[in-house]
């Protein structure tokens, strides 16, 4: 979703906001600008619909020059993705300019207003009202006090934002502040930097500090950063966050993009994750805040999350079922949030799956849940985000930054991690042994190496894709957790290649789904070597007798699938069937890229889509 970068200090800052713009770029977005004040105080800005190498181009030709500014990028909610309605928006004095993340719920009543008092506001987004407002506070109540100003405006919202604000009547300087929508500050020799996630500081400082709610933060060119909260009492020690990953892990590194070295990243993933997890105790998890008794006295879990992290949440549910004994229910958050008649138990814990830790429609069921009384237990990837710091405790799942917006490697990392809690649960509440653990713990360590091999089998993938050419549709089936395998496969391709793609459980196939089926067109079966093996094989030959292409993820060695498909993404055979789904869906993200690339679509920044969605 939209992406906030500000700079001031001893440097142009065109560049380093272009760049900043530029790591943004995998949150989605259709348009983008900055604005720069020169010390003088000329404010200049450059803004258009596309991506940010279009930006750079009217950048160049325009040469704005300053050492202070803000850039955006900007995924379309209030008005069209047209360069009028592109970030950063002006006052009507032309002298302030404002970037925004988030949305401005009260703004038509904001926007009547202020045409009333005589503005003129000159494109269609939500927005605007802020520097107009701005403007009215700083020729009135703030005095030219642009901190004072900015707080003035931000008491008349309502709804989310993250905000960076410049003033050509005091350049140099750079207001900043949130309600709801995260915004990290950074402090350097070289001067003081914002953004609204770690990804473009990482190039230039260390430690960053996170604002809370409401705070009012002012940068000035020697570096200092003013942090006042909402009464305008300093805060003194915001929340720091080291960035412990080089920022050369949010960089290509000889790959084409980012989605083929994320699905490449993955055994190293797991590894990070399983490493000192096995101790004297058993399944190390301090990251709970529960003691032992309290765990075992859990008697229900909600899974909350969305997208590919509610397909994890389904794979979680028969993990605890089965390995805990305790009944979970998976929800879509932007479902459960609108279900009013949702029942707890005294002792129910909520998992919240989210792998940027920034949705929105998650971050409101987990708070609704912690209104409910259950202990809230996020698994997130990304450190400090708004999930971990509002939950009781936080397991990072430490995959390193996830650019693509398609999810390959947070996907596998958070099911191995509610395998995690699966088997602490199952320890806790006495479900299973000591040496069960340690057997379950040891098949996920073999995880590793069971992936490296499917990657080194890509070619499977690269080969079934052209079963893909000039089709429309395609079907994915699978049962039990490969049912999830084939929801997930199937969401890849429809995220990345633009193809619709069917997912349904195979059993079901024949209520509805198996009328798609004719000559030529493409159906995966997920069919692994387990005990429904033969249920699938059937609906396998259901599909032939209508003609369809049929491609296979099945595990070495399986002569049936090999007869009656056309191509077979093997899979190595694994000791436990939890296992199968961890490791077959790489062959569905490689597949998926594939299919996608020989359509010729960019497989990092599909269209439409946001890798954040930090709105309702
Ligand atoms: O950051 P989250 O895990 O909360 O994101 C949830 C979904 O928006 C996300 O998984 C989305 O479905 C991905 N683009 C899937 O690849």
């Amino acid at each position: 979703m939209c992406g906030v970068v500000g700079y001031t200090g001893i440097n142009q800052a065109s560049p380093w906001l272009l760049d900043g713009l530029q790591t943004l770029e995998y949150r989605g977005y259709d348009s983008a600008g900055i604005q720069v004040v020169s010390p003088s105080g000329n404010l200049h800005g450059v803004k258009c619909a596309g991506r940010v190498a279009a930006l750079r181009e009217r950048a160049a030709a325009a040469n704005p020059t300053g050492t202070c500014g803000i850039g955006h990028t900007r995924w379309a909610t209030h008005g069209a993705p047209i360069d009028r309605n592109a970030h950063p928006h002006l006052d009507g004095s032309g002298r302030i300019a404002v970037v925004h993340n988030g949305i401005i719920e009260n703004f038509q009543e904001l926007r009547r207003e202020l045409i009333a008092n005589g503005h003129e506001l000159v494109s269609d987004t939500d927005t605007e009202v802020i520097p107009h407002l701005i403007q009215e506070a700083w020729e009135g109540p703030a005095k030219g006090d642009l901190a004072a100003a900015v707080r003035h405006a931000a008491n008349r919202l309502e709804g989310s934002w993250a905000i960076a604000v410049i003033c050509a009547d005091c350049p140099g300087t750079m207001v900043v502040t949130r309600n709801g929508s995260p915004l990290v500050v950074a402090s350097t020799d070289d001067g003081a930097y914002a953004a609204s996630d770690v990804m473009p500081l990482a190039s230039v400082a260390s430690r960053v500090y996170q604002l809370q709610d409401y705070d009012i933060a002012t940068l000035t060119p020697d570096g200092q950063i003013k942090i006042v909260d909402r009464e305008g009492r300093a805060v003194e020690n915001p929340v720091a966050l080291d960035i412990d990953w080089d920022a050369s892990a949010a960089k290509l590194g000889g790959y084409s993009d980012f989605m083929a070295k994320e699905i490449a990243e993955q055994p190293e993933a797991i590894e990070r994750l399983l490493k000192d997890r096995l101790g004297e105790h058993g399944i190390e998890l301090d990251e709970l805040s529960l003691s032992n008794e309290e765990l075992a006295a859990i008697d229900k879990i909600v899974i909350i999350a969305c997208g590919t992290s509610y397909h994890v949440g389904l794979i979680a549910k028969a993990a605890i079922e089965r390995w805990a004994r305790i009944p979970v229910s998976v929800e879509f958050a932007s479902e459960f949030n609108y279900n009013e008649e949702y029942l707890v138990t005294d002792h129910t814990m909520c998992v919240v799956i989210t792998q940027s830790g920034e949705t929105a429609d998650t971050l409101s069921a987990a708070r609704r849940m912690r209104g409910m009384g259950c202990n809230v237990f996020a698994i997130t990837n990304v450190l400090g985000s708004t999930a971990a710091r509002e939950s009781d405790g936080t397991l990072y799942i430490q995959a390193g930054p996830e650019v693509a917006v398609a999810s390959t490697k947070a996907y596998t990392a958070q099911i191995v991690a509610s395998y995690l809690l699966a088997l602490r649960l199952g320890l806790a509440n006495g479900s299973m042994t000591r040496a069960e653990a340690e057997k379950h713990f040891h098949d996920l360590e073999e995880i590793p190496t069971q992936m490296r091999e499917i990657l080194s089998r890509r070619w499977q993938d690269k080969q079934a894709a052209r079963l893909f050419r000039d089709k429309h549709s395609s079907l994915f089936l699978g049962r039990n957790v490969n049912a999830t395998t084939a929801y997930e496969g199937a969401l890849k391709l429809k995220e990345i290649s633009y193809l619709h793609a069917e997912a349904y459980p195979a059993g079901e196939m024949k209520h509805g789904p198996i009328a798609l089926i004719e000559g030529g067109f493409p159906v995966v079966a997920v069919v692994p070597a387990d005990h429904v093996h033969d249920k699938t094989v059937s609906n396998i030959q259901e599909c032939l007798a209508r003609g369809a292409a049929m491609i296979g993820v099945a595990t070495d060695g399986d002569e049936k699938v090999a007869k009656l498909c056309s191509e077979v993404l093997w899979v190595p055979p694994v000791a436990d069937e939890l296992i199968f789904p961890v490791v077959a869906i790489l062959h569905l993200q490689l597949l998926s890229r594939y299919v996608a690339r020989d359509r010729g679509f960019d497989v990092d920044k599909p269209r439409n889509l946001a890798k954040s969605v930090t709105v309702e």
